[in-house]
């Protein structure tokens, strides 16, 4: 008998009634009796094989029983479409091979550590709430490239060894370079706005680096991030795209990832409720609001994770708030005409405490403010020679943000800590796996 083709589970809806095989893993085994039901898992859907001792040769009877769980297997049967069969469908097993066992899988149907779990990503990977929150992880990543390639913006990669500083000298992950010190990105903002004279919209999207000794649900010392920048936008058009860009890729995990979502237990009615426009508020009201509410801030300083959860709490969607004080601020920001205290920019606070998910500003277009403020922050000057020459040649008001991968994923799924939106985590205690 010719061997039965090997389907994708997500495919089993066209082969009702047929005997196809499956190759996958081992999700769990049950009997009763005279019945006995294996679920497999194959990366594209599950499906329960049911297996009729009467029906089955020895071999196969036996073999089911004793599968361990994420076993390698390859099981054939009829398919029978089974509405409240897991996947909809269920195999009506005729034969059964396991491929590889799997003795001891360490990650049991039961509680485990988060330390545990994290030890064993390369496992943990496989367990269903991580496959949700990695798919829908992978559905915004998608959205992302289709949102600006449908507008017209050119994708530009950025170089991940640099020799200039990004942002802040603080966190800053350094490496020998031949002989020079060079350092990972972190951020490709200086190089889309090389680019924009050249395509005019841009973006760069992939891994940045930052050496940040903290530890909360909100921190990665490596995390994605996605960096569109516009020539001749200013700060108010920046704001505008940021709110169609949030409410493009909630949407769209709305509309393609609601399986997911559910799965996660995602209350989606908040999400429902993110449109655009979204409230925004001045640095210095936000201060006001803050101070009204018992927290210890004066103007000038940065706002703490508290201060903006707080912010979000008297809204039920993304908030901006805009116009920082320049010092609490990246040396790049374009100083506001209105008031040179502070920098035209904004970040955009999301709701349900997951705080800020983009950070973005106006650029300063002028060469010698721009110079004043890399030699006020101490940065070395010579660094920044070529980022200079775009002021040099061809300046023009330009403006851009960052929108970080990790957290906004998290937000739109509902998981308290950003470590599992990342399929392998970077964090200050953790290099491996
Ligand atoms: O506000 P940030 O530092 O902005 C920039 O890097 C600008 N160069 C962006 C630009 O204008 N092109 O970072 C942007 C976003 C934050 O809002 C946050 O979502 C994310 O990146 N982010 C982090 N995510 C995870 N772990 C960290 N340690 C993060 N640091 C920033
Ligand atoms: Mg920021």
């Amino acid at each position: 008998m010719p061997e039965a083709p090997v389907v994708e589970i997500r495919n089993l809806s066209e082969h009702v009634d047929e005997t196809v095989s499956v190759l996958g893993w081992v999700e769990h085994v049950r009997t009763h009796g005279k019945v006995g039901f294996v679920v497999v898992r194959d990366g594209t859907g599950i499906v329960q094989g049911v297996f009729v001792r009467k029906a089955l040769s020895d071999d196969v009877w036996q073999a089911h029983e004793e599968t361990p769980q994420e076993s390698t297997v390859r099981m054939t049967g009829r398919v029978k479409a089974d509405p409240r069969s897991p996947g909809g469908h269920e195999l009506q097993v005729e034969d059964y091979r396991v491929l590889s066992r799997a003795d001891d899988y360490p990650i049991q149907p039961k509680e485990h550590g988060v330390d545990f779990l994290l030890d064993h990503r390369h496992l943990w990977l496989r367990s269903k709430l991580q496959r949700a929150g990695l798919r829908v992880r992978a559905e915004v990543e998608q959205a992302i490239h289709d949102f600006f390639y449908e507008r017209g913006f050119v994708r530009i990669d950025t170089p991940i060894l640099t020799g200039s500083i990004g942002e802040h000298a603080g966190t800053l992950f350094e490496t020998d370079y031949f002989g020079r010190p060079a350092f990972l990105a972190q951020t490709g903002q200086l190089y889309v706005e090389a680019a924009c004279p050249a395509f005019r919209k841009v973006y760069c999207f992939g891994p940045t680096f930052r050496a940040e000794k903290s530890k909360t649900r909100r921190h990665l010392t490596e995390f994605w991030m996605v960096e569109p920048e516009v020539a001749f936008a200013d700060s108010d058009e920046n704001m505008r795209l940021q709110e169609a860009f949030v409410c493009y890729l909630v949407e769209r995990a709305l509309e393609r990832c609601s399986e997911e979502l559910e799965m996660l237990e995602r209350d989606t009615a908040p999400l429902e409720r993110v449109k655009a426009p979204f409230p925004r508020l001045d640095y210095g009201e936000a201060v006001e609001r803050l101070r009204a509410r018992g927290h210890d801030i004066e103007w000038g300083d940065d706002l703490g994770a508290p201060d903006e959860v707080a912010l979000t709490e008297d809204f039920d969607r993304p908030v901006f708030v805009y116009n920082y004080p320049k010092q609490a601020k990246a040396f790049y920001m374009k100083e506001n005409p209105d008031d040179p205290r502070t920098v035209l920019c904004d970040d955009l606070l999301a709701p349900e405490g997951y705080g800020e998910i983009i950070g973005g500003s106006q650029r300063e277009d002028d060469l010698d403010k721009l110079l004043a403020r890399i030699r006020e922050e101490g940065l070395p000057e010579e660094a920044y020679g070529w980022y200079l020459d775009l002021r040099r040649y061809g300046t023009f008001p330009h403006s851009g943000f960052g929108l970080g991968l990790e957290r906004t994923v998290a937000w739109i799924t509902g998981r308290h800590h950003i470590r599992e939106l990342i399929p392998f985590p970077r964090l200050m205690n953790r290099l491996d796996p």
